[in-house]
């Protein structure tokens, strides 16, 4: 139970996920006394590359900081890979891919990616701890869903190594060799395991460069790879900036690259490889909609729609960014909606009552700001509780825009930060044709009491998943992936695995 101190009396706050708020405005938060998670990271001073299984220093002997956004102090040094050395990687993975990885029997692989996900879960708090620390997001989020999604990735893909011949009944499926791999900040843990599990369960050799804000977690990975005696080379770690990604991306050793982060990068990417033989996957941006219609259970939507956008500090490609709501409930939703928000806990991102963490660098505050700003100027009515900002590192309270018409930017762009927009709908066709006026199309959720309304929704949508009462659920053994400007290719469940070979 939490300790109260003695503050003038305030009306308790439901913590309880679905039990009715009662429409008033909250005075003060109960206080919680601080509950700092206290485990230690161990973190080194300095990371070096992970190139043949051994950490090796940068050829250009240079290095760049990695700080936590929520104090904005240094971390530790991340190696900055050129492009000798993103060669030198790609020589140890094709070396590993020849004479060991590609041969190896599948029942033989899945021993080392089983032995890995229970590395993972060994120092899963550890882990946890270093993913916040370098990222900013709460610790409930990394503990208790990053770090076990991670290992989980890990399970299903082991488990799958030795029935390969079942991923494409009829035919038989070999590795494509070896691939490259560039990956973003959100989830950092996380979007390694979507990459390497189903790559390493195919028989693949990767090189992988995790975002320049958040490598930590993929070096301390490595040190299970070599606890784990993963042979060396199948998984070569390269950190840096978009120099040392596009070095990743362009590399002729690869023989398929897979990118998720900006639809401005991926761009960028696909017009560099157009031309090669070069096999792609692309996971990028996305706008989703939330649609909350009059039949829906509205406590759980209410607490699905903050789930959906403010879950990682709205750092998500699927977040629910734009809430579409049925315009009978329009005034009841809205006013609920901002009771929730009044007592979601912002702040530092290690204690264990935090909902809502650090925003994971300057830059990235200094984009959801400018939009933020874009929705003001442009007529949307914005409100944001009163909570305070710690007053060191990077923060941005949770934001609600109503009012917002679909010319508004934050209503078209992807702020990928704490903001949601809010349209209202009055037929299913009308919250169809607005959910789908979008560039994107990763996902939208559905809130309804009919299934059959839910069916529909589903099929109509252009976004890779639909969520139906319930937002931002993953499985391994699930398939995600965009429509339109939001990518291609699958990860996760049997389509993921088939993006990772060749069938023969
Ligand atoms: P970004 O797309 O620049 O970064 C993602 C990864 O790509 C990082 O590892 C980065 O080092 C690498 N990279 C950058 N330029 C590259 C290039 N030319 N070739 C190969 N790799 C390159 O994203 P950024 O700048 O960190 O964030 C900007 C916006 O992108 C965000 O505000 C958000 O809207 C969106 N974004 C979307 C993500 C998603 O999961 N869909 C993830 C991260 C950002
Ligand atoms: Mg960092």
């Amino acid at each position: 139970m939490p300790t109260l101190t003695e503050k003038k009396p305030t009306r308790p706050t439901s913590r309880h996920h679905g039990r009715p708020l009662p429409e008033l405005i909250f005075g003060d938060l109960w206080e919680f006394d601080p509950a700092p998670e206290t485990a230690d990271p161990k973190l080194k001073a300095r990371y070096d590359l992970f190139i043949g299984g051994r950490f090796i220093a940068p050829q250009s002997g240079k290095y760049f900081d990695s700080i936590n956004p929520a104090n904005e102090q240094k971390l530790a040094e991340i190696a900055h890979a050129g492009a000798a050395d993103v060669d030198a990687a790609y020589q140890a993975a094709r070396k590993a891919f020849d004479t060991v990885w590609g041969r190896m029997p599948g029942k033989e692989r899945a021993k080392y990616i089983y032995r890995i996900a229970r590395l993972l879960q060994d120092r899963a708090r550890e882990f946890a701890v270093a993913e916040t620390m370098d990222g900013g997001k709460p610790i409930k989020e990394s503990r208790d869903f990053d770090v076990p999604m991670a290992a989980a990735h890990f399970f299903y893909h082991a488990g799958w190594a030795d029935k390969l011949d079942y991923v494409a009944p009829g035919r038989r499926v070999a590795p494509l060799g070896v691939v490259g791999q560039v990956i973003p900040w959100n989830f950092p843990l996380l979007m390694l395991a979507w990459k390497l599990a189903p790559a390493l369960a195919m028989g693949n050799c990767i090189v992988i460069k995790p975002a320049e804000t958040t490598s930590i977690t993929a070096l301390k990975l490595a040190e299970i790879f070599q606890d784990a005696g993963l042979p060396p080379g199948v998984v070569n770690i390269v950190t840096g900036f978009g120099d040392t990604g596009a070095a990743v991306m362009s590399h002729p050793i690869a023989a398929k690259v897979a990118f998720t982060g900006s639809t401005e990068v991926g761009k960028i990417i696909m017009r560099s490889l157009a031309g090669t033989d070069k096999k792609m996957t692309m996971e990028l941006g996305g706008k989703a909609a939330n649609i909350v219609f009059d039949d829906a259970p509205i406590n759980q939507a209410v607490e699905g729609v903050v789930n959906g956008i403010f879950f990682n500090q709205g750092h998500v490609c699927c977040a629910g960014s734009r809430l579409l709501v049925h315009e009978p409930i329009a005034k009841e939703f809205l006013a609920k909606l901002k009771n929730r928000v009044r007592v979601l806990r912002l702040g530092d991102p290690l204690d264990k009552n935090t909902d809502i963490g650090a925003i994971n660098s300057k830059e990235q505050l200094g984009k959801i700001t400018e939009l933020v700003n874009s929705g003001v100027k442009e007529g949307a009515e914005m409100f944001q509780p009163a909570c305070k900002l710690p007053l060191r590192g990077y923060y941005f309270r949770p934001t609600i825009f109503s009012g917002v018409s679909m010319s508004h930017r934050i209503a078209r762009e992807e702020i990928f930060g704490p903001v949601l927009s809010v349209l209202t709908f009055r037929t299913v066709d009308e919250a169809i044709e607005k959910a789908n006026n979008t560039a994107y199309g990763l996902s939208a959720g559905v809130w309804t009491d009919k299934g059959s309304r839910i069916l529909k929704m589903s099929t109509e949508l252009k976004a890779g998943v639909v969520w139906a009462n319930t937002y931002n659920k993953f499985d391994p053994a699930s398939p995600f992936g965009g429509y339109k400007e939001s990518g291609f290719g699958r990860e996760g469940g049997r389509q993921g695995l088939l993006d990772y070979c060749q069938l023969v």
